[in-house]
């Protein structure tokens, strides 16, 4: 694994999620990536009215990404929790763990309640757009 500063992604996944917009389920989640050229990208999630709506923190990192010049993912740390408890890892859920493979492929690195764990771990023969060119 490259040199992954964890501990200062973890802090900033906790530092974004202050802003999370999550008065539906309460449950407020931030997420912090790194890229390939050393960028920051965090997120938090946004919640709706019409609850299916709901955008996690992981989708604020995609467009960070992109809004940001682009790039692949290499690392990412994500935590949540209600209003008042500590943050803990969240896994991705499997919608997320799809839309960061995309940006991230399958050597990319996710944090988890027992350390940082591969891509292709969470969501093994993942579809890709190399199925698009079959
Ligand atoms: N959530 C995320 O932001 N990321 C995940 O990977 C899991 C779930 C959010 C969505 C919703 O606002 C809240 O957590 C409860 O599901």
């Amino acid at each position: 694994m490259t040199e992954i500063d964890w501990a200062g992604l973890r802090r900033e996944a906790e530092q974004v999620r202050e802003r999370a917009y999550a008065g539906y389920s309460g449950y407020r989640v931030g997420a912090a990536a790194v890229t390939e050229d050393g960028r920051l990208l965090t997120g938090c999630n946004v919640e709706n009215a019409s609850y299916g709506l709901t955008l996690c923190a992981e989708c604020g990192v995609v467009s960070d990404l992109h809004s940001s010049g682009g790039g692949r993912l290499v690392a990412l740390a994500c935590v949540g929790g209600q209003q008042h408890s500590p943050p803990q890892p969240v896994l991705p859920c499997g919608r997320c763990r799809q839309l960061l493979a995309e940006h991230g492929g399958p050597g990319m690195w996710v944090d988890s309640p027992d350390g940082p764990v591969r891509m292709d771990y969470l969501l093994p023969d993942a579809f890709s757009e190399t199925e698009l060119n079959r």
